[in-house]
């Protein structure tokens, strides 16, 4: 079966369609998707020979345009690299850019399509479950700087998302749970059924549901104004575990880990109840996710947290939750119930 979800964004709406088997379709249908037109199908080194040759080859008009695999080439020289390419394929500003591959490569040539000749139209075909979730819907695109991750970018609006589960059949299990983590969030945030549905089998379902609440997220604060910062539940306390560890545990063990401590840090301000909180780390744990983290000092968690850039002026600020679908932001928590919180926390 296939769903269709519409994005409405200040620059026009767009379509995520989410059908299996549409990978292994989109030769057929590719005029249906604009995709009959001069494009570059661009992905990685890993997705190329499981996904890439074959869709690149069944489209009239396409050639295939190959990247490093891993975020440490989510880089400006990527970029370069993309725009050399694109250029010796003759793509000009009537062509199209297809992004295949899980958030490294949305990113990355998200960002290439949107600055090469001032921007030419997007696909995006997200192939792990973070991306299909998160990263391919609302627009951001980007790449890291030495100093730091996402330092520079864009609002991109693609021209459509089209999502085949089938290609996570070959997303190895790891990865899988960091999209999990996203998922549990969105449940979290917006949709109680997110948090049954995950323990299930039912991942189309669970895709349809976590997309819903990141496009009515995005759909109601497209520049990240305001409400968008909801979406950083967990994520305060998760990019300083990530900062603090030296990059070693992935972003989607750390989401896991910083729900854990935002529920816990809900339950010390008396916001939640401590059932929720119990709840969500059994569920986080059940689907394969860490609820502690490694050995580690909190002080330096808490300095790392302290540089976040939404802490102005020395302010903390918090996402929490009050209960399922009642996320607030608070301001000036005590830093000894953070420090008790993370205390918690650290195994
Ligand atoms: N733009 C946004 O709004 C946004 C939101 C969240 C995250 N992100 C970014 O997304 C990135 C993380 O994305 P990610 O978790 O997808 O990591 P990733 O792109 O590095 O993919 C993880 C690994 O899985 C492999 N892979 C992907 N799909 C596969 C498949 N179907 N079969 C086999 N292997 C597959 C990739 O080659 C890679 O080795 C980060 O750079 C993060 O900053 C962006
Ligand atoms: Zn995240």
């Amino acid at each position: 079966v296939a769903e269709q979800l519409i994005v409405r964004t200040p620059d026009g709406e767009y379509p995520i369609q989410i059908e299996r088997g549409l990978l292994a379709r989109l030769g057929d249908h590719a005029a249906a998707w604009g995709l009959d037109r001069r494009c570059a199908v661009v992905t990685n080194t890993t997705l190329a020979p499981l996904y890439g040759e074959r869709l690149a080859s069944a489209l009239p008009n396409a050639v295939l345009v190959t990247i490093p695999d891993g975020e440490q080439h989510k880089t400006l020289d990527t970029v370069a690299m993309l725009y050399a390419d694109f250029v010796s394929a003759g793509l000009d500003r009537s062509s199209t850019v297809i992004a295949l591959g899980g958030g490294v490569v949305g990113d990355t040539v998200g960002f290439a399509a949107a600055t090469y000749m001032r921007g030419v139209r997007l696909v995006q075909i997200p192939t792990s479950l973070l991306a299909m979730v998160d990263s391919s819907v609302g627009g951001k695109v980007g790449v890291d700087l030495p100093q730091g991750k996402n330092l520079v970018g864009a609002f991109k609006q693609p021209d459509a998302v089209l999502i085949d589960p089938d290609a996570l059949a070959t997303l190895p299990p790891r990865e899988y749970r960091q999209g999990l983590a996203e998922i549990i969030k969105h449940g979290l945030l917006a949709d109680e059924m997110i948090l049954s549905l995950v323990r299930t089998s039912a991942i189309d379902e669970v895709i349809r549901r976590a997309v819903q609440v990141k496009i009515e997220v995005v759909q109601a604060d497209p520049f990240e104004q305001n409400i968008r910062a909801h979406l950083n539940l967990g994520h305060t306390f998760a990019h300083a575990l990530e900062q603090v560890s030296g990059y070693g545990i992935p972003h989607g063990e750390a989401v896991a880990m910083g729900l854990a401590a935002a529920l816990r840090l809900s339950v010390r301000l008396r916001l939640c109840d401590s059932a929720l909180m119990e709840g969500v780390e059994s569920l986080l744990r059940d689907v394969g996710l860490p609820t502690r983290t490694p050995p580690m000092d909190a002080e330096l968690v808490y300095a790392a947290m302290a540089t976040d850039k939404k802490w102005r002026g020395g302010h903390s600020r918090f996402i929490l939750l009050r209960q399922v679908g009642q996320p607030v932001i608070v301001e000036d928590v005590p830093v000894s119930d953070v420090m008790t919180t993370l205390a918690e926390v650290i195994g």
